[in-house]
Order: structure tokens, then sequence, then C-alpha cells
């Protein structure tokens, strides 16, 4: 019997995979698999008969891979298996930052009452008024799975798409509308652009990547999209762009104090891959990377 320890409450559509030859257990010494989405498992002390960490995601900053290599413990991630999620939040947060639709909203939760609610109306309208996507420059910042598909998904509404990716695999690059302008620096990219979003990992070379300095390459008034990870962004900086008017709306879906605090931050609670779909799907890609790994040493991590 293999033993199986789940760090999160991952898709049962995943774990109904595991065959009769595996068990879930509680107890974290057995494990021979860990299956974790976004628990951090920097201070857990790893069992020694580990083989194997099945993220349930994409980003494997929560696991310590150094750790896991030097125990010999193989680390799986799920790429591209809630790309689709993360895409549609993506161009959610594009209108977000567009369209008075927050402070739209606010306004009416806190005017229920108002008696002269039409003429109310009439002003709100005047004051929340925002601009339109169709033709603005969008960079975006990475294309890996989920870069590639906000990319098209954007194309596809009509704006005129930048990228930016000094690693871009073939498989993106093939799976990229032509409308896609290429650009080979970010400077460039940078002082181009109209709307920004981010989809890089969080390894040395990238995290603070947008700072002060990068920030002062914008337009005045541009729109910064970040549902990558909170740490690709120096807070300070963002804090003081979104002060200065540089940057017009900072849409980010990491909710660290420091950012909930930023005046005029649109912050959400990790909601990128949270759908049923993005969820099933990472679940059931982690599973059977793990059973192959296990049963077969077989590493696929596509
Ligand atoms: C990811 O890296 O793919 C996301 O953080 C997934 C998640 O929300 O767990």
């Amino acid at each position: 019997m293999r033993y199986i320890h789940c760090l999160n409450n991952i898709s049962a559509k995943g774990t109904d995979l595991l065959t009769d030859a595996y068990e879930l257990t509680d107890d974290l010494s057995r494990a021979e698999g860990i299956l974790v989405r976004s628990a951090a498992m920097h201070d857990l002390e790893l069992p020694k008969c580990l083989r194997a960490v099945a993220r349930a995601g994409a980003g494997v900053n929560n696991i310590p891979l150094e750790h896991c290599s030097q125990k010999g413990v193989v680390v799986f991630n799920t790429p591209g298996a809630n790309a689709n999620a993360v895409k549609e939040l993506v161009i959610g947060a594009l209108m977000l930052g567009s369209r008075g639709i927050v402070e739209g909203i606010e306004w009416c939760r806190a005017n229920a009452d108002d008696p002269n609610i039409a003429k109310a109306v009439e002003k709100a309208k005047k004051q929340f008024a925002g601009r339109e996507i169709l033709g603005k420059k969008l960079g975006v910042i990475g294309l890996g799975a989920i870069g590639a598909q906000v990319a098209n998904a954007a194309v596809d509404l009509g704006m005129d798409v930048y990228g930016y990716d000094p690693y871009v695999s073939l498989g993106a690059a093939w799976s990229m509308s032509s409308a896609v302008h290429h650009v080979t620096e970010l400077d460039e990219l940078l002082r181009t652009c109209d709307y920004f979003t981010i989809h890089v990992p969080a390894v040395e070379e990238t995290i603070g990547m947008i700072d002060e300095r990068a920030c002062s390459l914008m337009k005045d008034g541009a729109v910064f999209l970040n549902f990558s990870r909170d740490t690709l962004v120096d807070n300070d900086a963002m804090a003081a762009a979104l002060e200065s008017g540089k940057v017009h709306a900072y849409i980010t879906d990491f909710a660290t104090p420091e950012v909930m605090r930023m005046k005029g931050a649109v912050v959400l609670p990790h909601l990128g891959a949270s759908t049923e779909e993005a969820e099933e799907n990472c679940a059931m890609m982690a599973v059977r990377q793990m059973m192959d790994y296990l049963e077969r040493g077989a590493i696929v991590n596509s």
C-alpha cells in the first residue's frame, strides 16, 4: 500500500483517480507522496519515506525545492491546468481597471436610501465614467501557458498586444496569435503600453522586477495587473506610482497587509485559479503525475 497525504483539500476528482494500491492518510510521517495546493511547506518536516510532492497549481514557491532535491524528492507542478481560469479573471481585471466598476458597486451600496436616487445616478454616471480597452496597448510580461492565453484573449477583444519573455517556449510561441508583437526589452514594453499584466514565476531574477525604475518608464495613467505573485512588485514603488497618478489602477490577486492598505489598489484574495474546473484539472494532473512517478519512475511535467 502506498500512502498519500493531502496538505490542502484537493478536488475529489483528483483523489478519486487513486487506485486500490493507494490510501489517503492523515499521518504525514507515512506519506510516500504529498499533494499540496498553496499551503506553505517550508517549515514542514519531510517524512523519511517521502518520494514525491505534487503541487496542484503552477507556482512552486510554497515548496522547499532545494531541500526536496537534497532528499531526492521529486516535485511536480501542473502548468497550464488552471490557465483558463486565470486568463478569464485577468480579462475581468482589465475591465476593473478601465471602468468604474468597484467605485460604482460601492456607491450603490452607500446610496441605497437616497430619496433622489435618479438624480444621484445621473451624477454618478459622470463621476465614474471610464475608458474602453479597444485599441489600447496591452503589455504581457511572461508568455507561458497563462500569459499566452491572456495575450490571445486580449487580441480577440481588439487590444494591441505586446509580449515580453526572454524564455518563451516553442509550444507557447506556436499557440500565440500572430497579432502579438514580441519585444526583446522589458523597458521597451514598459514605455509602449497602456496596460500591463505579469505572468512570470517568482524567482531571484523576477522578484521585485516591477520597481521604482520600472514604474517610472510607464506612461502616465497605466493600469497594472498582478495575478502571478505578490513579490514581483515592489509595494513602495507601486504605492508611490498610484499616489502620483503614474499608475491609474493596480489590481492584484495577493491580499498582503501592505497591498490591502495601499490607497487605490484593488485587491483580491488569490482567486485566479479558484474555479471548480481549474481545481479539478490541477488535482487530476497532480495525481496522475504522482502515480506515474511512484509506479514507473516516470517524470512527466509538460
Ligand atoms: C498557481 O500558482 O497556479 C496558483 O497559485 C494556484 C492556486 O491558487 O493554488
